[in-house]
């Protein structure tokens, strides 16, 4: 199918209501681990219940990049190994992947772009709260997306194809009627995700708040990376400044770097 051929304005709506709900059971353990006290124990033994969860946690920890003794590692290893912000964007994102059925080359991808933000943008959080909307705005940043490729698989990837790269918000509004923006808050609403995390959703292309800036910050130097040009817009400046405290310079180097560490580990999941 090429873009040409795509209906405009397909029937989102009737589409949208046929979006299942959230896996409880992930979601119950994804909320023990936001919990302060959430002990590893306890951890462990949630996550020993869930075959499929077990199975990713153990694969990442064994992989090339954590991987230094010559043993295979168990669970309670491959937890302290990794840490619980890893073990928590697997959780969410496998939540989202089963209600979603996303498992193309096109959904790993956008994954591997949110696990990437997420797991810079918590580093941003100057206290639990913070870090914790941080984390959970940027896993689930592109959401619009993911729902676009559940609902609309074929027009979309057809989008991505086209452009080569994920499309435009003036793209998908000519085609949808909505952007992935739009479509990412309606569905964190949907699922009861707090309205801070609906927010930075929503605005992660354009700023409203601290939160936002960050998302969009990080967003657009991970996507730059992705797409081979590093170098940030500089009207990114002037989008972010009034919101963060940092030098905008600092921010993107900082961003870069954290950026590349944390690639090399992402790749080794998916
Ligand atoms: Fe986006
Ligand atoms: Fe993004």
């Amino acid at each position: 199918m090429t873009v040409k051929n795509m209906k405009p304005q397909l029937c989102i709506e009737k589409r949208f209501d046929a979006i299942p709900t959230l896996d409880s059971a992930r979601m119950r353990l994804f909320e023990i681990l936001q919990n302060e006290d959430a002990g590893i124990e306890k951890v462990e033994g949630i996550i020993s219940t869930d075959p499929a969860m077990a199975a990713k946690v153990i694969r990442l920890a064994n992989s090339p990049f954590y991987r230094h003794a010559q043993r295979h590692l168990g669970m309670h290893e491959s937890l302290l190994t990794i840490g619980l912000d890893m073990v928590k964007c697997i959780v969410l994102s496998m939540a989202v992947i089963d209600s979603l059925r996303c498992e193309t080359k096109y959904a790993r991808d956008l994954w591997s772009h949110s696990y990437a933000v997420a797991l810079i943008a918590v580093s941003f959080g100057r206290n639990k709260a913070e870090k914790d909307r941080l984390f959970t705005g940027a896993l689930l940043h592109d959401l619009g997306r993911m729902v676009f490729l559940f609902i609309a698989p074929e027009v979309y990837t057809a989008l991505i194809d086209s452009e080569g790269f994920r499309p435009g918000e003036d793209l998908e509004q000519e085609t949808f009627s909505i952007t992935h923006t739009e479509m990412g808050e309606m569905v964190a609403r949907k699922w009861n995700f707090p309205d801070e995390i609906a927010e930075i959703i929503r605005y992660h292309h354009r700023p409203v708040s601290r939160d936002s800036a960050l998302v969009y910050l990080i967003n657009q130097v991970a996507s730059g990376h992705e797409m081979g040009i590093p170098e940030v817009d500089p009207a990114s400046l002037d989008v972010v400044q009034p919101f963060v405290e940092y030098s905008y310079k600092d921010l993107v180097n900082t961003v870069a770097d954290r950026y590349k560490t944390n690639t090399v580990i992402i790749e080794s999941l998916f």
